[in-house]
């Protein structure tokens, strides 16, 4: 993949789509009782939402790609943290993820979550790639705020950044 085949995303545009998807969430009328994010790409995210929705944040961590960066046959829980499982019954969850990509994590994530009877799960992911899904969304999910609707290209994100200067220099030059 050439590098114009890529989208660079500095930190700064990052916050402002966080910032845009709390007004929506919150002209949506969801307001949730706790903010979970899906580790590792969602944990940034879902701390600037809390900036503008100020709610305890949990993670839960899954893997669906490997080490080697091929994906797995299904994902993996990495951590699953039983407090998790115990706060979220009766409660509005506000489900944090960076990229909406095949699907699968979510649907992973969703359905293991919706055993644990919270009253609703809104979904927030940063960007969804438009693209044929492997997942999909159980119909017990009412809410989905995405901040940016993206072609299927690879997203580069600052926190995957080893020279964080160049990374920001690519996205300035490919708003
Ligand atoms: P989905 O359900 O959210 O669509 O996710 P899917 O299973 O398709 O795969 C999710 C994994 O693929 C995540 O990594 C996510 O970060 C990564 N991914 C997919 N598309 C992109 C992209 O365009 N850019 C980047 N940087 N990552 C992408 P993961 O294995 O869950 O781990 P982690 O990176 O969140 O720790
Ligand atoms: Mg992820």
């Amino acid at each position: 993949m050439d590098q114009s085949d890529k989208y660079f995303l500095s930190y700064g545009q990052i916050h402002e789509t966080v910032k845009q998807l709390a007004r929506r969430i919150g002209a949506a009328g969801f307001d949730p009782d706790v903010i979970v994010a899906i580790g590792t790409g969602g944990f940034i995210p879902a701390r600037i939402l809390k900036t503008f929705i100020n709610r305890p944040v949990y993670a839960v961590g899954i893997s669906y790609y490997g080490l080697d960066n091929v994906p797995k046959a299904t994902p993996q829980t990495i951590q699953w943290i039983d407090e998790v499982e115990r706060k979220l019954a009766g409660k509005r969850v506000l489900l944090v993820d960076e990229v909406d990509d095949s699907r699968v994590t979510l649907q992973y994530c969703l359905r293991e979550l919706l055993g644990h009877k919270p009253k609703e799960i809104a979904v927030v992911v940063l960007h969804n790639k438009n693209k044929e899904k492997r997942g999909t969304l159980p119909e017990e999910i009412r809410h989905y705020f995405v901040g940016r609707e993206m072609e299927d290209r690879w997203i580069c994100y600052p926190w995957d950044a080893e020279d964080i200067a160049a990374h920001e220099e690519q996205a300035r030059a490919t708003v």
